[in-house]
Protein backbone atom coordinates (compact mmCIF):
# COMPACT_ATOMS: atom_id res chain seq x y z
CA UNK A 1 0.00 0.00 0.00
CA UNK A 2 1.46 3.76 -1.01
CA UNK A 3 1.59 6.29 1.61
CA UNK A 4 -1.57 7.82 -0.27
CA UNK A 5 -3.74 4.27 0.17
CA UNK A 6 -2.22 4.53 4.26
CA UNK A 7 -3.43 8.07 4.46
CA UNK A 8 -6.73 7.08 3.52
CA UNK A 9 -6.94 3.67 5.58
CA UNK A 10 -6.23 5.58 8.56
CA UNK A 11 -8.89 8.90 7.61
CA UNK A 12 -11.55 6.05 7.16
CA UNK A 13 -10.37 4.34 10.32
CA UNK A 14 -10.74 7.31 12.24
CA UNK A 15 -14.17 9.24 10.99
CA UNK A 16 -15.45 5.31 11.17
CA UNK A 17 -14.78 5.92 15.02
CA UNK A 18 -15.86 9.46 15.19
CA UNK A 19 -19.03 8.51 13.05
CA UNK A 20 -20.10 5.21 15.13
CA UNK A 21 -19.45 7.26 18.45
CA UNK A 22 -21.29 10.22 17.28
CA UNK A 23 -24.05 8.70 16.15
CA UNK A 24 -24.08 6.75 19.10
CA UNK A 25 -24.34 9.00 21.57
CA UNK A 26 -26.95 10.78 18.97
CA UNK A 27 -29.08 7.83 18.46
CA UNK A 28 -32.37 7.47 20.55
CA UNK A 29 -32.76 4.07 21.38
CA UNK A 30 -28.98 3.82 21.76
CA UNK A 31 -28.67 1.13 18.82
CA UNK A 32 -28.22 2.09 15.34
CA UNK A 33 -27.18 1.01 11.97
CA UNK A 34 -24.65 1.88 9.66
CA UNK A 35 -25.21 -0.33 6.71
CA UNK A 36 -28.16 -0.98 5.00
CA UNK A 37 -29.29 -4.43 5.60
CA UNK A 38 -31.55 -6.40 3.29
CA UNK A 39 -33.03 -9.99 4.12
CA UNK A 40 -33.25 -12.28 1.18
CA UNK A 41 -37.27 -13.72 1.32
CA UNK A 42 -36.45 -16.87 -0.32
CA UNK A 43 -34.38 -18.22 1.69
CA UNK A 44 -34.41 -22.17 2.06
CA UNK A 45 -36.01 -22.65 5.27
CA UNK A 46 -34.19 -26.32 6.10
CA UNK A 47 -30.74 -24.34 5.26
CA UNK A 48 -28.66 -22.40 8.17
CA UNK A 49 -29.15 -18.68 7.80
CA UNK A 50 -25.56 -17.58 7.25
CA UNK A 51 -24.96 -14.85 9.62
CA UNK A 52 -24.99 -11.56 8.47
CA UNK A 53 -22.70 -8.82 9.99
CA UNK A 54 -25.60 -6.09 10.05
CA UNK A 55 -23.40 -4.41 12.94
CA UNK A 56 -26.14 -2.82 15.14
CA UNK A 57 -29.65 -3.92 14.66
CA UNK A 58 -32.85 -2.00 15.16
CA UNK A 59 -35.15 -4.30 17.09
CA UNK A 60 -37.66 -2.10 16.73
CA UNK A 61 -37.88 -1.92 12.79
CA UNK A 62 -39.67 -4.39 12.88
CA UNK A 63 -40.37 -6.25 9.29
CA UNK A 64 -39.93 -3.62 7.01
CA UNK A 65 -37.12 -5.43 5.17
CA UNK A 66 -34.75 -2.54 4.37
CA UNK A 67 -34.19 -1.22 7.54
CA UNK A 68 -33.12 2.76 7.90
CA UNK A 69 -29.82 3.53 8.76
CA UNK A 70 -26.21 4.84 8.56
CA UNK A 71 -25.02 4.88 5.46
CA UNK A 72 -21.16 5.60 4.24
CA UNK A 73 -20.84 9.45 3.37
CA UNK A 74 -18.25 9.58 0.72
CA UNK A 75 -15.10 9.82 3.34
CA UNK A 76 -13.02 9.12 -0.07
CA UNK A 77 -14.49 11.87 -2.14
CA UNK A 78 -11.32 13.08 -3.12
CA UNK A 79 -9.41 12.02 -0.06
CA UNK A 80 -11.10 14.86 1.91
CA UNK A 81 -14.39 15.84 1.31
CA UNK A 82 -17.00 14.92 3.71
CA UNK A 83 -20.87 16.08 2.32
CA UNK A 84 -24.72 14.53 2.89
CA UNK A 85 -26.39 14.15 -0.26
CA UNK A 86 -29.90 15.15 0.86
CA UNK A 87 -29.14 18.66 1.92
CA UNK A 88 -28.29 19.72 -1.66
CA UNK A 89 -30.73 17.27 -3.28
CA UNK A 90 -34.09 19.23 -2.79
CA UNK A 91 -32.23 22.54 -4.04
CA UNK A 92 -30.98 20.64 -7.55
CA UNK A 93 -34.86 19.61 -7.77
CA UNK A 94 -36.23 23.30 -7.82
CA UNK A 95 -33.45 23.57 -10.27
CA UNK A 96 -34.81 21.20 -12.16
CA UNK A 97 -37.84 22.11 -12.39
CA UNK A 98 -36.71 25.44 -13.46
CA UNK A 99 -35.02 24.17 -16.75
CA UNK A 100 -37.80 21.87 -18.76
CA UNK A 101 -37.24 22.49 -21.81
CA UNK A 102 -36.93 19.28 -23.35
CA UNK A 103 -34.38 17.98 -25.77
CA UNK A 104 -35.80 16.30 -29.13
CA UNK A 105 -34.50 13.04 -30.19
CA UNK A 106 -33.26 15.09 -33.69
CA UNK A 107 -31.46 17.58 -31.40
CA UNK A 108 -28.62 15.06 -30.62
CA UNK A 109 -29.37 11.81 -32.84
CA UNK A 110 -28.37 11.41 -35.95
CA UNK A 111 -29.42 7.27 -37.52
CA UNK A 112 -27.77 7.62 -40.56
CA UNK A 113 -24.58 8.12 -39.46
CA UNK A 114 -24.47 4.53 -38.45
CA UNK A 115 -26.11 2.69 -41.79
CA UNK A 116 -24.76 -0.69 -41.72
CA UNK A 117 -26.71 -0.62 -38.22
CA UNK A 118 -29.70 -1.13 -36.88
CA UNK A 119 -29.84 2.32 -35.28
CA UNK A 120 -33.96 2.84 -34.77
CA UNK A 121 -36.39 0.14 -34.05
CA UNK A 122 -39.65 -0.41 -34.77
CA UNK A 123 -41.20 1.76 -32.00
CA UNK A 124 -39.13 4.96 -33.04
CA UNK A 125 -36.58 4.06 -30.17
CA UNK A 126 -32.66 5.13 -30.62
CA UNK A 127 -30.46 2.26 -31.09
CA UNK A 128 -27.60 4.10 -29.74
CA UNK A 129 -23.55 3.38 -31.71
CA UNK A 130 -20.81 5.49 -31.70
CA UNK A 131 -21.16 8.26 -33.81
CA UNK A 132 -25.24 8.56 -33.89
CA UNK A 133 -24.94 11.14 -30.91
CA UNK A 134 -24.20 14.47 -30.42
CA UNK A 135 -21.97 14.84 -26.96
CA UNK A 136 -21.86 18.45 -27.18
CA UNK A 137 -25.49 19.27 -27.34
CA UNK A 138 -26.29 16.49 -25.18
CA UNK A 139 -23.48 17.27 -22.26
CA UNK A 140 -25.18 21.13 -22.77
CA UNK A 141 -28.67 19.72 -21.74
CA UNK A 142 -27.79 17.35 -18.68
CA UNK A 143 -25.23 19.66 -17.63
CA UNK A 144 -28.13 22.60 -17.21
CA UNK A 145 -30.32 19.85 -15.61
CA UNK A 146 -27.75 18.96 -12.82
CA UNK A 147 -28.08 15.19 -12.99
CA UNK A 148 -27.71 12.82 -10.66
CA UNK A 149 -27.43 9.20 -11.59
CA UNK A 150 -27.12 6.00 -9.75
CA UNK A 151 -25.50 2.99 -10.26
CA UNK A 152 -26.27 -0.47 -8.60
CA UNK A 153 -23.79 -3.39 -8.32
CA UNK A 154 -23.62 -6.83 -6.75
CA UNK A 155 -20.72 -8.54 -5.31
CA UNK A 156 -21.19 -11.49 -3.57
CA UNK A 157 -18.45 -13.80 -2.14
CA UNK A 158 -15.63 -14.41 -4.18
CA UNK A 159 -17.43 -11.78 -6.62
CA UNK A 160 -15.87 -8.96 -4.70
CA UNK A 161 -11.95 -10.05 -5.02
CA UNK A 162 -12.24 -10.68 -8.87
CA UNK A 163 -13.97 -7.91 -10.22
CA UNK A 164 -15.48 -5.32 -8.00
CA UNK A 165 -12.61 -3.30 -7.51
CA UNK A 166 -11.79 -3.30 -10.96
CA UNK A 167 -15.33 -2.50 -11.60
CA UNK A 168 -15.47 0.69 -9.26
CA UNK A 169 -12.38 2.11 -10.63
CA UNK A 170 -13.40 1.91 -14.00
CA UNK A 171 -16.68 3.19 -13.51
CA UNK A 172 -14.94 6.39 -11.16
CA UNK A 173 -13.52 6.94 -14.71
CA UNK A 174 -15.20 6.54 -17.16
CA UNK A 175 -19.04 6.21 -16.59
CA UNK A 176 -21.26 10.01 -16.57
CA UNK A 177 -18.05 12.25 -16.22
CA UNK A 178 -18.90 15.68 -14.94
CA UNK A 179 -21.90 14.18 -13.75
CA UNK A 180 -22.80 13.53 -10.02
CA UNK A 181 -22.74 9.62 -9.17
CA UNK A 182 -23.92 7.32 -6.63
CA UNK A 183 -22.71 4.01 -6.35
CA UNK A 184 -25.25 1.86 -4.55
CA UNK A 185 -23.02 -1.25 -3.73
CA UNK A 186 -24.43 -4.46 -2.31
CA UNK A 187 -22.18 -6.79 -0.77
CA UNK A 188 -22.53 -9.46 1.41
CA UNK A 189 -19.31 -8.79 3.53
CA UNK A 190 -18.59 -5.10 4.40
CA UNK A 191 -15.82 -5.54 5.92
CA UNK A 192 -14.27 -6.92 2.54
CA UNK A 193 -15.10 -3.61 0.70
CA UNK A 194 -12.08 -2.65 -1.83
CA UNK A 195 -10.72 0.83 -0.87
CA UNK A 196 -11.19 3.11 -3.90
CA UNK A 197 -10.46 7.16 -4.07
CA UNK A 198 -13.78 8.46 -5.52
CA UNK A 199 -13.20 11.43 -8.19
CA UNK A 200 -15.13 14.36 -6.93
CA UNK A 201 -19.20 14.61 -8.10
CA UNK A 202 -19.19 10.72 -7.08
CA UNK A 203 -20.12 9.17 -3.73
CA UNK A 204 -21.41 5.72 -2.77
CA UNK A 205 -23.31 3.99 -0.55
CA UNK A 206 -22.73 0.23 0.69
CA UNK A 207 -25.81 -2.16 1.43
CA UNK A 208 -25.15 -5.86 3.15
CA UNK A 209 -27.03 -8.40 1.59
CA UNK A 210 -28.14 -11.65 2.85
CA UNK A 211 -26.21 -13.96 0.85
CA UNK A 212 -28.04 -16.68 -1.63
CA UNK A 213 -26.30 -19.99 -1.62
CA UNK A 214 -26.94 -20.44 -5.35
CA UNK A 215 -25.59 -17.94 -7.87
CA UNK A 216 -28.90 -18.25 -10.23
CA UNK A 217 -30.57 -16.89 -6.70
CA UNK A 218 -28.23 -14.20 -6.22
CA UNK A 219 -28.61 -12.81 -9.51
CA UNK A 220 -32.76 -13.54 -9.34
CA UNK A 221 -32.97 -11.95 -5.78
CA UNK A 222 -31.37 -8.82 -6.95
CA UNK A 223 -34.31 -7.44 -9.04
CA UNK A 224 -36.26 -7.68 -5.51
CA UNK A 225 -33.01 -5.69 -3.83
CA UNK A 226 -32.96 -3.17 -6.34
CA UNK A 227 -36.72 -3.16 -5.94
CA UNK A 228 -36.81 -2.71 -2.35
CA UNK A 229 -33.95 0.45 -2.72
CA UNK A 230 -35.69 2.34 -5.21
CA UNK A 231 -38.37 3.03 -2.99
CA UNK A 232 -36.50 3.14 0.07
CA UNK A 233 -34.37 5.77 -1.18
CA UNK A 234 -32.99 5.66 -4.97
CA UNK A 235 -35.86 7.47 -5.89
CA UNK A 236 -35.28 10.55 -4.39
CA UNK A 237 -31.60 10.32 -4.87
CA UNK A 238 -31.06 10.06 -8.30
CA UNK A 239 -33.07 11.03 -11.75
CA UNK A 240 -31.63 7.89 -13.87
CA UNK A 241 -30.62 4.81 -12.69
CA UNK A 242 -28.64 1.85 -14.05
CA UNK A 243 -28.12 -1.27 -12.80
CA UNK A 244 -24.98 -3.37 -13.76
CA UNK A 245 -23.37 -6.91 -13.17
CA UNK A 246 -19.87 -6.53 -11.06
CA UNK A 247 -17.93 -9.19 -14.11
CA UNK A 248 -17.43 -6.50 -16.54
CA UNK A 249 -14.93 -3.26 -17.09
CA UNK A 250 -15.37 0.05 -18.40
CA UNK A 251 -13.04 1.12 -20.87
CA UNK A 252 -14.12 4.18 -22.67
CA UNK A 253 -16.98 7.04 -21.68
CA UNK A 254 -20.77 5.89 -20.78
CA UNK A 255 -22.20 9.04 -20.82
CA UNK A 256 -25.53 10.95 -20.78
CA UNK A 257 -26.58 9.39 -24.08
CA UNK A 258 -27.49 6.37 -22.52
CA UNK A 259 -29.74 7.85 -20.38
CA UNK A 260 -33.31 7.02 -20.99
CA UNK A 261 -36.83 6.25 -19.64
CA UNK A 262 -36.15 2.61 -20.03
CA UNK A 263 -32.93 1.22 -21.29
CA UNK A 264 -31.89 -2.07 -22.76
CA UNK A 265 -28.63 -3.48 -24.06
CA UNK A 266 -28.05 -5.36 -26.98
CA UNK A 267 -26.79 -8.94 -25.94
CA UNK A 268 -23.06 -9.03 -27.80
CA UNK A 269 -23.32 -12.60 -28.93
CA UNK A 270 -26.76 -12.24 -30.13
CA UNK A 271 -27.17 -9.08 -31.88
CA UNK A 272 -27.14 -9.59 -35.52
CA UNK A 273 -29.01 -13.12 -35.00
CA UNK A 274 -32.36 -13.48 -36.06
CA UNK A 275 -35.02 -13.55 -33.52
CA UNK A 276 -35.90 -17.43 -33.46
CA UNK A 277 -32.64 -17.98 -32.62
CA UNK A 278 -32.68 -16.33 -29.56
CA UNK A 279 -32.04 -18.10 -26.16
CA UNK A 280 -35.75 -16.35 -24.77
CA UNK A 281 -37.15 -18.85 -22.41
CA UNK A 282 -39.38 -21.20 -25.06
CA UNK A 283 -41.04 -23.25 -22.03
CA UNK A 284 -45.26 -21.95 -21.92
CA UNK A 285 -44.61 -23.13 -18.01
CA UNK A 286 -42.55 -20.04 -17.65
CA UNK A 287 -43.48 -16.78 -16.85
CA UNK A 288 -41.01 -15.50 -19.09
CA UNK A 289 -42.00 -18.27 -21.95
CA UNK A 290 -41.77 -16.03 -25.34
CA UNK A 291 -42.98 -17.88 -28.61
CA UNK A 292 -40.79 -18.32 -31.58
CA UNK A 293 -41.96 -15.59 -34.04
CA UNK A 294 -42.11 -13.03 -31.39
CA UNK A 295 -39.28 -10.96 -30.17
CA UNK A 296 -37.47 -8.16 -31.16
CA UNK A 297 -34.08 -8.21 -29.86
CA UNK A 298 -31.73 -9.75 -27.15
CA UNK A 299 -31.38 -7.91 -24.23
CA UNK A 300 -28.29 -7.99 -21.83
CA UNK A 301 -29.26 -8.16 -17.95
CA UNK A 302 -25.89 -7.19 -17.90
CA UNK A 303 -27.13 -3.40 -18.02
CA UNK A 304 -30.08 -2.35 -17.80
CA UNK A 305 -31.40 0.98 -16.56
CA UNK A 306 -34.10 4.25 -16.86
CA UNK A 307 -35.66 6.85 -14.34
CA UNK A 308 -36.04 4.84 -10.84
CA UNK A 309 -39.85 4.68 -11.46
CA UNK A 310 -39.67 2.78 -14.68
CA UNK A 311 -36.20 0.67 -13.12
CA UNK A 312 -38.69 0.29 -10.29
CA UNK A 313 -41.57 -1.30 -12.71
CA UNK A 314 -38.48 -3.85 -14.30
CA UNK A 315 -37.53 -5.21 -11.12
CA UNK A 316 -40.53 -5.89 -9.60
CA UNK A 317 -42.24 -7.47 -12.76
CA UNK A 318 -39.55 -9.60 -13.07
CA UNK A 319 -39.51 -10.45 -9.91
CA UNK A 320 -43.18 -11.39 -10.32
CA UNK A 321 -42.22 -13.77 -12.54
CA UNK A 322 -39.01 -15.60 -10.82
CA UNK A 323 -41.56 -16.00 -7.76
CA UNK A 324 -43.99 -17.67 -9.94
CA UNK A 325 -41.69 -20.05 -11.68
CA UNK A 326 -40.03 -20.82 -8.66
CA UNK A 327 -44.05 -21.44 -7.21
CA UNK A 328 -44.30 -23.77 -10.96
CA UNK A 329 -41.10 -25.42 -10.14
CA UNK A 330 -39.41 -23.92 -13.41
CA UNK A 331 -36.54 -21.77 -13.33
CA UNK A 332 -36.16 -19.69 -16.41
CA UNK A 333 -33.23 -21.08 -19.28
CA UNK A 334 -31.35 -17.55 -18.51
CA UNK A 335 -32.67 -16.56 -15.53
CA UNK A 336 -33.16 -13.06 -14.31
CA UNK A 337 -32.22 -12.20 -17.99
CA UNK A 338 -35.11 -14.46 -19.62
CA UNK A 339 -37.55 -12.27 -17.55
CA UNK A 340 -36.00 -9.16 -18.26
CA UNK A 341 -36.05 -10.21 -22.09
CA UNK A 342 -40.11 -10.61 -21.53
CA UNK A 343 -40.32 -7.49 -19.65
CA UNK A 344 -38.62 -5.77 -22.60
CA UNK A 345 -40.83 -7.25 -25.08
CA UNK A 346 -44.31 -6.70 -23.31
CA UNK A 347 -42.98 -2.90 -22.47
CA UNK A 348 -40.59 -1.85 -25.20
CA UNK A 349 -37.92 0.15 -23.90
CA UNK A 350 -37.29 3.84 -25.05
CA UNK A 351 -33.43 3.50 -25.64
CA UNK A 352 -31.48 0.57 -26.66
CA UNK A 353 -27.36 0.51 -26.04
CA UNK A 354 -25.57 -0.89 -28.53
CA UNK A 355 -23.45 -3.97 -27.85
CA UNK A 356 -20.41 -1.57 -27.78
CA UNK A 357 -21.63 -0.42 -24.28
CA UNK A 358 -21.00 -4.16 -23.25
CA UNK A 359 -18.46 -6.00 -25.37
CA UNK A 360 -16.98 -9.46 -25.04
CA UNK A 361 -13.58 -9.45 -27.01
CA UNK A 362 -13.89 -12.96 -27.02
CA UNK A 363 -15.86 -12.23 -30.09
CA UNK A 364 -13.38 -10.50 -31.87
CA UNK A 365 -13.85 -6.91 -32.65
CA UNK A 366 -15.69 -6.65 -35.94
CA UNK A 367 -16.00 -3.32 -37.84
CA UNK A 368 -19.36 -2.81 -36.09
CA UNK A 369 -17.70 -2.29 -33.25
CA UNK A 370 -16.43 1.18 -33.07
CA UNK A 371 -15.59 2.01 -29.35
CA UNK A 372 -16.22 -0.35 -26.68
CA UNK A 373 -17.65 1.37 -23.75
CA UNK A 374 -17.84 -1.79 -21.13
CA UNK A 375 -15.94 -5.39 -21.70
CA UNK A 376 -16.60 -8.13 -20.16
CA UNK A 377 -14.29 -9.72 -17.57
CA UNK A 378 -12.83 -12.88 -18.04
CA UNK A 379 -15.76 -15.18 -16.56
CA UNK A 380 -13.90 -17.38 -13.37
CA UNK A 381 -16.98 -18.72 -13.02
CA UNK A 382 -15.20 -22.23 -11.32
CA UNK A 383 -13.41 -19.41 -9.21
CA UNK A 384 -16.37 -17.58 -8.40
CA UNK A 385 -19.16 -19.44 -8.14
CA UNK A 386 -20.16 -22.36 -5.25
CA UNK A 387 -22.24 -24.29 -8.00
CA UNK A 388 -21.85 -24.00 -11.63
C1 LIG B 1 -22.85 18.79 -32.42
O1 LIG B 1 -23.69 19.90 -32.45
C2 LIG B 1 -23.02 21.15 -32.47
C3 LIG B 1 -24.06 22.24 -32.30
O2 LIG B 1 -25.12 22.06 -33.21
C4 LIG B 1 -22.21 21.27 -33.73
O3 LIG B 1 -21.52 22.49 -33.77
C5 LIG B 1 -21.23 20.11 -33.79
O4 LIG B 1 -20.53 20.13 -35.01
C6 LIG B 1 -21.95 18.78 -33.64
N1 LIG B 1 -20.96 17.73 -33.52
C7 LIG B 1 -21.04 16.62 -34.23
C8 LIG B 1 -19.97 15.63 -33.98
O5 LIG B 1 -21.92 16.42 -35.03
C1 LIG C 1 -9.23 16.32 -6.08
O1 LIG C 1 -9.76 17.61 -6.26
C2 LIG C 1 -8.84 18.53 -6.83
C3 LIG C 1 -9.50 19.88 -6.83
O2 LIG C 1 -10.83 19.83 -7.21
C4 LIG C 1 -8.50 18.04 -8.24
O3 LIG C 1 -7.58 18.91 -8.84
C5 LIG C 1 -7.90 16.66 -8.16
O4 LIG C 1 -7.69 16.16 -9.46
C6 LIG C 1 -8.86 15.72 -7.42
N1 LIG C 1 -8.23 14.44 -7.23
C7 LIG C 1 -8.83 13.29 -7.54
C8 LIG C 1 -8.03 12.08 -7.30
O5 LIG C 1 -9.96 13.24 -8.02
C1 LIG D 1 -45.22 -2.00 -15.44
O1 LIG D 1 -45.28 -3.32 -15.95
C2 LIG D 1 -46.59 -3.78 -16.22
C3 LIG D 1 -46.51 -5.26 -16.60
O2 LIG D 1 -45.71 -5.47 -17.73
C4 LIG D 1 -47.24 -2.94 -17.30
O3 LIG D 1 -48.55 -3.38 -17.54
C5 LIG D 1 -47.23 -1.49 -16.86
O4 LIG D 1 -47.70 -0.68 -17.91
C6 LIG D 1 -45.83 -1.05 -16.45
N1 LIG D 1 -45.89 0.28 -15.89
C7 LIG D 1 -45.12 1.26 -16.33
C8 LIG D 1 -45.25 2.53 -15.60
O5 LIG D 1 -44.36 1.11 -17.26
Amino acid sequence: MNVKGKVVLSMLVVSTVIVVFWEYIHSPEGSFLWIYHSKGENQDSESEKVPSRSYYQNPEVGDSRIRKGWWFPSWFNNGTHIYHEEEDIDGEQEQREENNEELQLSDWFNPQKRPEVVTVTGWKAPVVWEGTYNSTILENYYGKQKITVGLTVFAVGRYIEHYLEEFLISANRYFMVGHKVIFYIMVDDVSRMPLIELGPLRSFKVFEIEPEKRWQDISMMRMKTIGEHIVAHIQHEVDFLFCMDVDQVFQDSFGVETLGQSVAQLQAWWYKADPDEFTYERRKESAAYIPFGQGDFYYHAAIFGGTPIQVLNITQECFKGILQDKKNDIEAEWHDESHLNKYFLLNKPTKILSPEYCWDYHIGLPSDIKTVKISWQTKEYNLVRNNI
